[in-house]
């Protein structure tokens, strides 16, 4: 088994500690969906007296090994909180930089995501992102469309309220337009209005760098899913950790409102 889990990505050595978390855990228990916001880059670098662009840089590195571990470990969608609707808020240059840092990822990583069948997607208001952005997307969308590994979500230029909010619109326009009831409205004609309709809910929120708020984070559909929340900053943020947070996971009583039967 953990020669099929090695053998994928080009990456080092498993380490012994990530060898012991990983004979540890369930394969039959697996989250299915796993949510991560990426937190933590900029006290990262000011930390070590850098930039804070030089932790957003690092950040991308915590990112690959966290998609190749979710694809390795046979995860079904991960969704990864990249850029929120309200991170416009930072200084042009930041946002810039973490615009280009973008188009260099989907640039760079197209290649082996695809080899290894990743299937990327995004969600948020994507109209809205620089057409260099858009064009990378679009690039790794069409590339990926057929591939039935881990699907990839990013979510940029997301917010969970804008979110809730278009499909309000969407709704009120079918019902405007006659093609819906309003007594047809219920949980699951919201839940496929929704950027993630089609997709689980999240099982797992992960949200390294010591804040524990959801940051405007998928507020539908985090309803029933189990947080982790780590002091560690996603620059630091290694395999073990995310291991670490399955671990967990599988020893969460998960009881959706009702009774576990004893
Ligand atoms: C997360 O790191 C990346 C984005 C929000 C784009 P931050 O940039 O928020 O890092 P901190 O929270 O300031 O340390
Ligand atoms: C959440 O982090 C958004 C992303 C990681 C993309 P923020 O750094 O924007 O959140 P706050 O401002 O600490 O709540
Ligand atoms: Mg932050």
């Amino acid at each position: 088994m953990l020669k099929r889990i090695t053998g994928l990505f080009n990456r080092q050595k498993v380490t012994e500690d990530e060898n012991k978390l990983l004979q540890s855990i369930d394969r039959n228990r697996l989250p299915n969906h796993i949510a991560i916001i990426m937190d933590g880059n900029g006290r990262w670098a000011q930390r070590r007296g850098m930039p804070r662009s030089l932790g957003h840089r690092a950040g991308v590195e915590s990112l690959r090994s966290i998609v190749q571990l979710c694809s390795e470990l046979g995860i079904k969608v991960l969704t990864c909180y990249a850029f929120s609707t309200e991170n416009w808020k930072r200084p042009q240059e930041e946002v810039s930089f973490l615009m280009n840092l973008l188009v260099e990822y989907l640039d760079k990583e197209l290649e082996e995501l695809h080899s290894n069948g990743v299937k990327i997607n995004a969600i948020g208001r994507l109209a809205e992102l620089p057409q260099p952005a858009r064009e990378a997307l679009d690039r790794a969308f069409r590339k990926t469309e057929n591939n039935s590994g881990l699907l990839l979500n990013l979510a940029l230029n997301y917010g969970g309220r804008r979110e809730i909010t278009d499909a309000v619109v969407k709704i009120a326009r079918l019902v405007k337009d006659n093609r819906l009831e309003i007594n047809e409205i219920n949980e699951s004609l919201i839940k496929e209005h929704l950027y993630t309709a089609g997709m689980p809910d999240p099982d797992l929120l992960v949200r390294p760098s010591g804040d524990f708020r959801i940051s405007n984070f998928l507020l539908w559909q985090l309803a029933y899913t189990e947080f982790w929340l780590s002091d560690v900053m996603w620059p630091d943020f290694k395999r073990i950790h995310l291991l670490q947070a399955i671990l967990e996971f599988q020893c969460r009583e998960r009881r959706f409102g009702g009774l576990i039967k004893k």
